[in-house]
Protein backbone atom coordinates (compact mmCIF):
# COMPACT_ATOMS: atom_id res chain seq x y z
CA UNK A 1 0.00 0.00 0.00
CA UNK A 2 2.95 2.38 0.81
CA UNK A 3 4.42 2.02 -2.42
CA UNK A 4 1.20 3.77 -3.98
CA UNK A 5 1.10 6.53 -1.46
CA UNK A 6 2.50 10.31 -2.62
CA UNK A 7 5.36 11.42 -0.36
CA UNK A 8 2.61 13.11 1.69
CA UNK A 9 0.77 10.13 2.66
CA UNK A 10 4.07 8.05 3.10
CA UNK A 11 4.92 11.00 5.79
CA UNK A 12 1.65 10.61 7.16
CA UNK A 13 2.14 6.65 7.67
CA UNK A 14 5.38 7.59 9.47
CA UNK A 15 3.62 9.75 11.75
CA UNK A 16 1.45 7.35 12.53
CA UNK A 17 3.91 4.76 13.23
CA UNK A 18 5.53 6.94 15.42
CA UNK A 19 2.85 7.84 17.62
CA UNK A 20 2.09 3.75 17.63
CA UNK A 21 5.91 3.45 18.83
CA UNK A 22 4.66 6.15 21.15
CA UNK A 23 2.01 4.68 22.26
CA UNK A 24 3.77 1.07 22.67
CA UNK A 25 6.49 2.63 25.01
CA UNK A 26 4.05 4.70 27.30
CA UNK A 27 1.94 1.47 27.45
CA UNK A 28 5.12 -0.28 28.56
CA UNK A 29 6.04 2.16 30.91
CA UNK A 30 3.42 2.54 32.90
CA UNK A 31 2.21 -1.03 32.34
CA UNK A 32 -0.99 -0.36 30.63
CA UNK A 33 -1.64 0.95 33.90
CA UNK A 34 -4.98 2.35 32.52
CA UNK A 35 -6.16 4.81 36.02
CA UNK A 36 -9.62 3.01 36.31
CA UNK A 37 -12.35 5.31 37.93
CA UNK A 38 -11.99 3.23 41.21
CA UNK A 39 -8.59 4.39 41.73
CA UNK A 40 -8.61 3.98 45.72
CA UNK A 41 -5.62 6.41 46.38
CA UNK A 42 -5.89 10.19 47.29
CA UNK A 43 -3.88 10.85 44.54
CA UNK A 44 -4.65 8.89 41.50
CA UNK A 45 -1.30 8.77 40.34
CA UNK A 46 -0.69 5.95 43.43
CA UNK A 47 -2.55 3.96 41.27
CA UNK A 48 0.27 3.22 39.00
CA UNK A 49 2.79 0.41 39.31
CA UNK A 50 5.95 1.57 40.85
CA UNK A 51 8.27 1.97 38.17
CA UNK A 52 11.87 2.18 39.74
CA UNK A 53 14.57 -0.12 40.18
CA UNK A 54 16.13 -0.48 43.32
CA UNK A 55 19.81 -2.14 43.86
CA UNK A 56 18.39 -3.86 46.50
CA UNK A 57 15.06 -5.28 48.10
CA UNK A 58 13.95 -4.93 51.31
CA UNK A 59 11.47 -7.43 51.80
CA UNK A 60 8.54 -6.49 54.50
CA UNK A 61 5.77 -9.09 54.80
CA UNK A 62 2.55 -7.58 56.31
CA UNK A 63 -0.92 -8.47 56.26
CA UNK A 64 -2.38 -6.57 59.00
CA UNK A 65 -5.11 -4.15 57.40
CA UNK A 66 -5.20 -2.02 61.12
CA UNK A 67 -3.45 1.52 59.54
CA UNK A 68 -2.33 1.71 63.78
CA UNK A 69 0.19 -1.39 62.64
CA UNK A 70 0.76 -1.24 58.62
CA UNK A 71 1.08 3.11 59.23
CA UNK A 72 4.36 1.99 61.98
CA UNK A 73 5.98 0.50 59.48
CA UNK A 74 9.47 2.22 58.75
CA UNK A 75 8.35 2.85 55.03
CA UNK A 76 11.88 4.57 54.77
CA UNK A 77 13.17 1.20 54.60
CA UNK A 78 10.43 -0.99 52.41
CA UNK A 79 11.30 -1.61 49.17
CA UNK A 80 8.25 -3.79 48.54
CA UNK A 81 5.59 -4.37 50.85
CA UNK A 82 3.97 -8.46 50.79
CA UNK A 83 0.49 -7.86 51.72
CA UNK A 84 -3.31 -9.00 51.46
CA UNK A 85 -4.03 -6.11 48.88
CA UNK A 86 -6.01 -3.86 51.06
CA UNK A 87 -5.82 -0.68 48.85
CA UNK A 88 -5.13 1.63 51.38
CA UNK A 89 -1.96 -0.40 52.48
CA UNK A 90 -1.39 -0.14 48.26
CA UNK A 91 -1.91 3.30 47.95
CA UNK A 92 0.67 4.31 51.14
CA UNK A 93 3.70 2.04 49.97
CA UNK A 94 3.55 4.07 46.45
CA UNK A 95 3.12 7.01 48.38
CA UNK A 96 6.57 5.82 49.43
CA UNK A 97 7.95 4.20 46.39
CA UNK A 98 7.45 0.69 47.06
CA UNK A 99 5.94 -2.04 46.09
CA UNK A 100 3.07 -3.74 47.22
CA UNK A 101 2.55 -7.34 45.69
CA UNK A 102 0.35 -10.26 46.99
CA UNK A 103 1.18 -13.85 48.67
CA UNK A 104 0.15 -16.79 46.55
CA UNK A 105 0.83 -20.20 47.87
CA UNK A 106 1.27 -22.75 45.88
CA UNK A 107 1.69 -26.44 45.65
CA UNK A 108 2.91 -28.88 42.80
CA UNK A 109 -0.26 -28.61 40.43
CA UNK A 110 1.19 -25.27 38.66
CA UNK A 111 -1.41 -23.93 36.38
CA UNK A 112 -0.81 -21.95 33.23
CA UNK A 113 -4.28 -20.42 33.63
CA UNK A 114 -2.96 -19.27 36.83
CA UNK A 115 -0.18 -16.55 35.66
CA UNK A 116 -3.39 -15.00 33.42
CA UNK A 117 -5.27 -14.45 37.12
CA UNK A 118 -2.57 -12.88 38.86
CA UNK A 119 -2.26 -10.25 36.03
CA UNK A 120 -5.37 -9.57 36.50
CA UNK A 121 -5.56 -9.34 40.14
CA UNK A 122 -2.63 -7.04 40.07
CA UNK A 123 -4.16 -4.55 37.67
CA UNK A 124 -7.27 -4.72 39.07
CA UNK A 125 -5.76 -3.82 42.86
CA UNK A 126 -3.42 -1.27 41.49
CA UNK A 127 -0.71 -3.74 43.09
CA UNK A 128 3.34 -4.76 41.51
CA UNK A 129 3.19 -8.00 41.48
CA UNK A 130 3.01 -11.43 43.31
CA UNK A 131 5.19 -13.35 45.69
CA UNK A 132 4.78 -17.14 44.78
CA UNK A 133 5.82 -19.05 47.78
CA UNK A 134 5.95 -23.44 47.07
CA UNK A 135 5.61 -24.57 50.78
CA UNK A 136 5.80 -28.05 50.45
CA UNK A 137 9.64 -29.43 50.12
CA UNK A 138 10.56 -30.45 46.83
CA UNK A 139 12.26 -33.49 47.70
CA UNK A 140 15.84 -34.27 46.38
CA UNK A 141 15.01 -36.88 43.75
CA UNK A 142 12.04 -35.41 42.64
CA UNK A 143 13.90 -33.26 39.15
CA UNK A 144 10.85 -33.93 37.25
CA UNK A 145 9.08 -31.25 40.15
CA UNK A 146 11.86 -29.31 40.27
CA UNK A 147 12.00 -28.66 36.42
CA UNK A 148 8.24 -28.12 36.26
CA UNK A 149 8.66 -25.43 38.83
CA UNK A 150 11.84 -23.63 37.12
CA UNK A 151 9.98 -23.73 33.72
CA UNK A 152 7.08 -22.40 35.65
CA UNK A 153 8.95 -19.49 37.03
CA UNK A 154 10.34 -18.81 33.43
CA UNK A 155 7.04 -18.43 32.62
CA UNK A 156 5.52 -16.59 35.25
CA UNK A 157 8.65 -14.05 34.77
CA UNK A 158 7.67 -13.82 30.43
CA UNK A 159 4.39 -13.29 30.65
CA UNK A 160 5.26 -10.79 33.62
CA UNK A 161 7.25 -9.14 31.65
CA UNK A 162 5.47 -9.05 28.79
CA UNK A 163 2.64 -6.54 30.68
CA UNK A 164 4.69 -5.18 32.58
CA UNK A 165 8.56 -5.37 33.02
CA UNK A 166 8.37 -3.38 36.64
CA UNK A 167 6.31 -6.15 37.87
CA UNK A 168 7.82 -8.25 40.54
CA UNK A 169 7.77 -11.87 40.89
CA UNK A 170 9.10 -13.38 43.88
CA UNK A 171 9.44 -16.70 44.28
CA UNK A 172 10.26 -18.87 47.60
CA UNK A 173 10.54 -22.38 48.11
CA UNK A 174 11.42 -24.10 51.83
CA UNK A 175 14.37 -26.84 51.92
CA UNK A 176 13.04 -27.87 55.58
CA UNK A 177 10.77 -29.19 57.01
CA UNK A 178 10.50 -28.85 61.17
CA UNK A 179 8.58 -32.40 62.76
CA UNK A 180 6.18 -31.82 65.17
CA UNK A 181 3.27 -29.37 65.31
CA UNK A 182 3.93 -25.76 64.34
CA UNK A 183 2.43 -22.66 65.14
CA UNK A 184 3.69 -18.77 64.93
CA UNK A 185 3.99 -16.38 67.93
CA UNK A 186 4.58 -13.05 67.92
CA UNK A 187 7.51 -11.48 68.90
CA UNK A 188 6.70 -9.69 72.43
CA UNK A 189 4.99 -12.64 73.45
CA UNK A 190 7.94 -14.87 72.58
CA UNK A 191 9.99 -12.44 74.94
CA UNK A 192 7.30 -12.52 77.36
CA UNK A 193 7.02 -16.38 77.23
CA UNK A 194 11.40 -16.10 77.62
CA UNK A 195 11.45 -15.23 81.04
CA UNK A 196 9.71 -18.60 82.07
CA UNK A 197 12.16 -20.76 80.09
CA UNK A 198 13.01 -24.05 81.34
CA UNK A 199 16.10 -23.48 79.08
CA UNK A 200 18.76 -21.05 78.81
CA UNK A 201 18.19 -19.32 75.26
CA UNK A 202 19.90 -21.63 73.44
CA UNK A 203 21.72 -21.26 69.99
CA UNK A 204 21.44 -23.51 66.48
CA UNK A 205 24.63 -22.62 64.75
CA UNK A 206 23.13 -24.10 61.69
CA UNK A 207 20.60 -21.70 61.06
CA UNK A 208 22.48 -19.02 63.55
CA UNK A 209 18.90 -18.49 65.37
CA UNK A 210 17.76 -18.54 69.24
CA UNK A 211 15.54 -21.11 70.68
CA UNK A 212 14.38 -21.62 74.19
CA UNK A 213 12.19 -24.97 76.22
CA UNK A 214 9.30 -24.40 78.08
CA UNK A 215 6.34 -26.31 79.79
CA UNK A 216 2.66 -25.36 78.96
CA UNK A 217 -0.05 -27.16 80.67
CA UNK A 218 2.11 -29.98 80.90
CA UNK A 219 3.32 -30.32 77.70
CA UNK A 220 7.22 -29.41 76.60
CA UNK A 221 7.50 -26.56 73.90
CA UNK A 222 10.23 -24.93 71.54
CA UNK A 223 10.62 -21.93 70.36
CA UNK A 224 12.66 -20.78 67.24
CA UNK A 225 13.02 -17.58 66.73
CA UNK A 226 14.91 -14.20 65.57
CA UNK A 227 16.40 -11.79 67.97
CA UNK A 228 18.19 -8.65 67.30
CA UNK A 229 21.59 -10.35 67.47
CA UNK A 230 20.71 -13.28 64.94
CA UNK A 231 18.96 -10.74 62.32
CA UNK A 232 21.73 -8.59 62.41
CA UNK A 233 23.90 -11.96 61.60
CA UNK A 234 21.54 -12.70 58.53
CA UNK A 235 21.71 -9.23 57.10
CA UNK A 236 24.87 -8.82 57.33
CA UNK A 237 25.78 -12.38 56.05
CA UNK A 238 23.39 -10.91 52.81
CA UNK A 239 25.76 -7.97 52.81
CA UNK A 240 29.07 -9.83 52.68
CA UNK A 241 27.50 -12.32 49.59
CA UNK A 242 25.98 -9.45 47.90
CA UNK A 243 22.96 -10.62 47.99
CA UNK A 244 19.95 -8.40 46.36
CA UNK A 245 17.80 -8.32 49.54
CA UNK A 246 16.64 -9.24 52.47
CA UNK A 247 12.68 -9.51 53.86
CA UNK A 248 11.42 -10.66 57.03
CA UNK A 249 8.00 -12.50 58.47
CA UNK A 250 6.05 -10.92 59.41
CA UNK A 251 6.22 -7.09 60.30
CA UNK A 252 2.90 -7.57 62.03
CA UNK A 253 4.44 -9.73 64.83
CA UNK A 254 5.72 -6.59 66.27
CA UNK A 255 3.55 -4.79 68.71
CA UNK A 256 2.94 -0.96 67.70
CA UNK A 257 0.64 -0.28 70.24
CA UNK A 258 2.19 -1.24 73.23
CA UNK A 259 3.51 2.07 75.83
CA UNK A 260 5.63 -0.37 77.47
CA UNK A 261 9.42 1.40 76.71
CA UNK A 262 10.37 -2.16 76.72
CA UNK A 263 8.28 -3.15 73.70
CA UNK A 264 8.24 0.08 72.09
CA UNK A 265 12.17 -0.70 72.61
CA UNK A 266 12.27 -4.11 70.69
CA UNK A 267 9.82 -2.75 67.97
CA UNK A 268 12.00 -0.23 66.84
CA UNK A 269 15.31 -2.16 67.02
CA UNK A 270 13.77 -4.81 65.00
CA UNK A 271 13.13 -1.82 62.07
CA UNK A 272 16.60 -0.82 63.11
CA UNK A 273 18.48 -3.32 62.18
CA UNK A 274 17.45 -3.84 58.90
CA UNK A 275 19.38 -2.68 56.29
CA UNK A 276 18.78 0.48 54.36
CA UNK A 277 19.35 -0.05 50.80
CA UNK A 278 16.62 2.53 49.49
CA UNK A 279 18.09 4.95 47.51
CA UNK A 280 15.30 7.88 46.63
C1 LIG B 1 13.34 4.68 59.45
O1 LIG B 1 14.57 4.40 58.85
C2 LIG B 1 15.31 5.56 58.51
C3 LIG B 1 16.50 5.10 57.73
O2 LIG B 1 17.32 4.25 58.47
C4 LIG B 1 15.67 6.31 59.77
O3 LIG B 1 16.40 7.46 59.43
C5 LIG B 1 14.38 6.68 60.49
O4 LIG B 1 14.71 7.28 61.73
C6 LIG B 1 13.52 5.47 60.73
N1 LIG B 1 12.23 5.91 61.20
C7 LIG B 1 11.73 5.52 62.36
C8 LIG B 1 10.38 6.06 62.68
O5 LIG B 1 12.32 4.78 63.12
C1 LIG C 1 -9.18 2.83 53.83
O1 LIG C 1 -9.12 4.07 54.46
C2 LIG C 1 -10.38 4.74 54.51
C3 LIG C 1 -10.14 6.13 55.05
O2 LIG C 1 -9.39 6.08 56.24
C4 LIG C 1 -11.36 3.92 55.34
O3 LIG C 1 -12.60 4.54 55.39
C5 LIG C 1 -11.48 2.54 54.73
O4 LIG C 1 -12.30 1.72 55.54
C6 LIG C 1 -10.14 1.89 54.56
N1 LIG C 1 -10.29 0.66 53.77
C7 LIG C 1 -9.82 -0.51 54.19
C8 LIG C 1 -10.10 -1.66 53.28
O5 LIG C 1 -9.19 -0.67 55.22
C1 LIG D 1 -3.14 -27.08 45.08
O1 LIG D 1 -3.52 -25.73 44.95
C2 LIG D 1 -4.73 -25.54 44.28
C3 LIG D 1 -4.93 -24.04 44.10
O2 LIG D 1 -4.78 -23.34 45.29
C4 LIG D 1 -5.87 -26.21 45.07
O3 LIG D 1 -7.10 -26.04 44.36
C5 LIG D 1 -5.57 -27.68 45.22
O4 LIG D 1 -6.54 -28.29 46.04
C6 LIG D 1 -4.20 -27.89 45.85
N1 LIG D 1 -3.86 -29.30 45.84
C7 LIG D 1 -3.32 -29.92 46.91
C8 LIG D 1 -2.98 -31.35 46.71
O5 LIG D 1 -3.10 -29.35 47.96
C1 LIG E 1 5.18 -22.96 30.13
O1 LIG E 1 4.80 -22.40 28.90
C2 LIG E 1 4.86 -23.32 27.83
C3 LIG E 1 4.63 -22.54 26.55
O2 LIG E 1 3.55 -21.64 26.69
C4 LIG E 1 3.83 -24.42 28.06
O3 LIG E 1 3.87 -25.34 27.01
C5 LIG E 1 4.17 -25.13 29.34
O4 LIG E 1 3.17 -26.08 29.64
C6 LIG E 1 4.29 -24.14 30.48
N1 LIG E 1 4.80 -24.87 31.62
C7 LIG E 1 4.41 -24.68 32.88
C8 LIG E 1 5.03 -25.53 33.92
O5 LIG E 1 3.62 -23.81 33.20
Amino acid sequence: MLTRLGDGSRRFSMSGLILFAFVQLFGFVNGFSYIKADCPCEDPSLCKPITVTYKKEVFAFGFSTDENVWSKFNWTKITTIVTGGNPNVTCHAHKNGARSIFLEIMNETYKQQWIAQWIKRIQDNYMDGVNIDVEEPIPGNRKDLRDAYTTFIKNVTTAFKKVNPNYQQLFCVIDTSIPGHMSQKKYYEIMAISKDATSPILWEESTQTPYFNYISKNIAHQIRYDNLASLQLKYWTSFKYQILGVGMWTADLLDYLSKSPDIMKQTQQMWDALPDYYNK
